[in-house]
């Protein structure tokens, strides 16, 4: 179903100084949202998404790690939609569980829409970003045990080289941590300003990008487990998902996007087939049918008015009858 942009709320009520929505339209396509549905917004951030889909008639219930996030929502969703949002503060990754809690079965949609929100980005005090001196925090969930300084002081070279090479992809992952290592010798590293301009030392500026970029989304991935949770999260939104209902899920970077890729192709394969096998076999795992074949990428318009959506992907999926409890063959 695709819905008019003549239904869609003015983009001002949506838009906030909280964070700015992302691909808005090609989300209530993509949740088939119709009045009465119940959708799960796992990362409720701003609540931008989740007020587009209230006023296209869905009902909400409403995610996020953050209890600033849920603190927001409450005055600015709740406000605004009643009894036909709920919030709690959840991580998605245990979404089964809060609505076995609420005795919610089964829903029509899952959202999630990955990484920080603007506010947590711009906010000195959440410790997330480069250009402003804040604590080394970037707890999502502030009651989270591990903050960003923890790892940066504690650490091994070869972990942290290891922690930015691999969720950072930077090239010059040995050198940054290299530099980490022999400038905590002198006292502890606890200021994002104080690491960003560490890493300006040793790590090549190339484009427009701060040098520090990735080394401070490497240690944002692994203070969150932000891999991990979005990998427990897909598993926990297809148990939840009634027959029909639809997943939809938007990453912004491509170690999500391939976790992302590579569950729609686990999902929704019919058959599997290995050269050891005398005949193709059904995939105990295939439970979706894939909406795109492609991921979905923000619109120039989009683009122009809001550039934090630039690397935006969103890959869509509609669970189908079939069970998934046996495990893949051996
Ligand atoms: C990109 S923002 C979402 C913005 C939101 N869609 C909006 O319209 O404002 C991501 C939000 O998800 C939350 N988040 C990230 N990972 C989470 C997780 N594993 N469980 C629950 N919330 C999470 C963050 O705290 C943040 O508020």
């Amino acid at each position: 179903m695709s819905i008019p942009s003549s239904d869609l709320p003015p983009i001002e009520t949506i838009v906030s100084d909280y964070h700015v929505p992302v691909m808005v339209e090609e989300v209530l396509t993509a949740l088939a949202v119709r009045r009465g549905r119940c959708i799960v917004d796992g990362t409720l951030g701003g609540g931008g998404h989740a007020k587009a889909l209230l006023h296209a008639g869905a009902k909400i219930i409403g995610l996020d790690q953050d209890i600033g996030a849920i603190g927001y929502c409450i005055q600015h969703v709740v406000v605004y939609a009643g009894d036909t949002v709920r919030l709690v503060q959840a991580n998605f990754r245990r979404l089964d569980l809060v609505l076995q809690r609420l005795k919610i079965e089964k829903v029509d949609g899952v959202l999630l829409d990955i990484g920080v929100s603007s506010r947590q980005l711009d906010r000195a005090e959440r410790g997330f970003s480069f250009q402003k001196s804040g604590p080394l925090d970037m707890r999502m969930d502030r009651a989270g045990s591990v903050a960003a300084a923890d790892i940066v002081n504690e650490a091994g070279q070869d972990e942290l080289a290891r922690m930015f090479r691999v969720y950072g992809e930077e090239p010059a992952a040995g050198r940054a941590a290299h530099a980490i290592v022999d400038a905590r010798r002198k006292g502890p590293i606890d200021d994002t300003l104080h690491l960003a301009r560490l890493l300006e030392q040793v790590i090549p500026k190339r484009g427009p990008r701060h040098p520090a970029t990735k080394v401070f989304q490497a240690l944002r991935m692994v203070v969150n487990d932000e891999l991990g949770a979005l990998a427990d999260g897909l598993e926990a939104a297809a148990k939840c998902l009634s027959p029909g209902g639809r997943l939809a899920v938007i990453t912004f970077h491509s170690l999500e996007d391939r976790l992302v890729k590579n569950f729609c192709r686990e999902t929704t394969l019919a058959q599997l087939d290995r050269p050891e096998w005398p005949a193709p076999r059904a995939n105990p795992r295939c439970m979706f049918r894939a909406v795109n074949r492609k991921a979905l990428t923000p619109t120039d318009r989009e683009l122009a008015r809001n550039p934090r959506s630039r690397s935006a992907k969103l890959r869509v999926l509609e669970r189908t009858a079939s069970n998934f409890t046996a495990p893949l063959p051996g």
